[in-house]
């Protein structure tokens, strides 16, 4: 595989950037920050998204008006509460966590963050809960945020489209990888599972997509935004 590695000097820039605007537009606060803490305190991957990404998932949600979010991939809980506080009073968000010790540390922030109440999640593996929540009529979801294993991607969007509306928002986490999606010949699994759902979307008459690069502390990386469109 092709490896791309970003030279110190661009994650230092980059990084800068991020820190002009996280100071001018105030995206840090002491509840997120709190759930940053303690997420590193219990030892969870430092993989969640950027406060300024953050911040555009809590935008997005605040425009688009969401009364049901979906989040396939809790970790701490950071990326659920941007996305809840974009919730209308009354609007609520399910998210799904693997791993139990994960799914602890979110219950935690997220209770910090008041939004126990808006906030449901499940724990177990995504493939298992999302036909659940088909089975409960949980649905529809007016926005999915899709983060979780990358090698799953492709089914996530298949339960994403089936569980939304048309005028639902599915937005992918880190379908650039350092440029790697475009090596068609990749051995890596995850670089795999973002271009097969890349091309079902390509071939979905009823998606209409963009993906947006970014660069920042987390280096390079970028995320997709798909329009669930009416049936023909
Ligand atoms: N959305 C978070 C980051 C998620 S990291 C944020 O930005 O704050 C990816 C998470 O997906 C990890 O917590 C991992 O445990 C979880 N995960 C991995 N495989 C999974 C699966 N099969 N089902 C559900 N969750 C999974
Ligand atoms: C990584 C980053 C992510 O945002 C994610 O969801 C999974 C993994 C990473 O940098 O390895
Ligand atoms: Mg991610």
């Amino acid at each position: 595989m092709t490896q791309r590695p970003s030279a110190p000097s661009d994650v230092e820039a980059w990084s800068a950037v991020d820190q002009y605007y996280d100071a001018l537009l105030k995206t840090a606060d002491p509840i997120l920050e709190a759930a940053l803490v303690e997420s590193k305190a219990a030892g969870l991957p430092e993989i969640q998204v950027s406060p300024l990404q953050g911040k555009l998932l809590y935008l997005l949600a605040k425009a688009h008006r969401p009364q049901r979010i979906l989040e396939i991939g809790t970790l701490g809980g950071y990326s659920t509460i941007w996305l809840a506080r974009g919730l209308p009073s009354d609007g609520r968000l399910v998210t799904i966590e693997h791993s139990a010790r994960h799914a602890d540390v979110a219950r935690a922030n997220i209770a910090r963050a008041g939004l126990e109440h808006q906030v449901e999640i499940r724990v177990g593996p995504a493939l298992e809960v999302l036909p659940l929540l088909e089975s409960e009529g949980a649905g529809p979801f007016d926005m999915v945020f899709i983060d979780a294993d990358k090698p799953s991607y492709p089914e996530y969007l298949d339960w994403s489209v089936k569980l939304a509306r048309p005028g639902s928002v599915i937005l992918a986490d880190n379908v650039v990888r350092r440029g790697d999606v475009i090596e068609a010949q990749s051995e890596d699994v995850n670089v795999q599972g973002i271009r097969r759902m890349n091309e079902a979307i390509a071939r979905n008459p009823r998606l209409s997509a963009t993906a947006i690069q970014t660069v920042g502390a987390k280096g390079h990386d970028g995320f997709l935004l798909a329009l669930v469109l009416p049936a023909q």
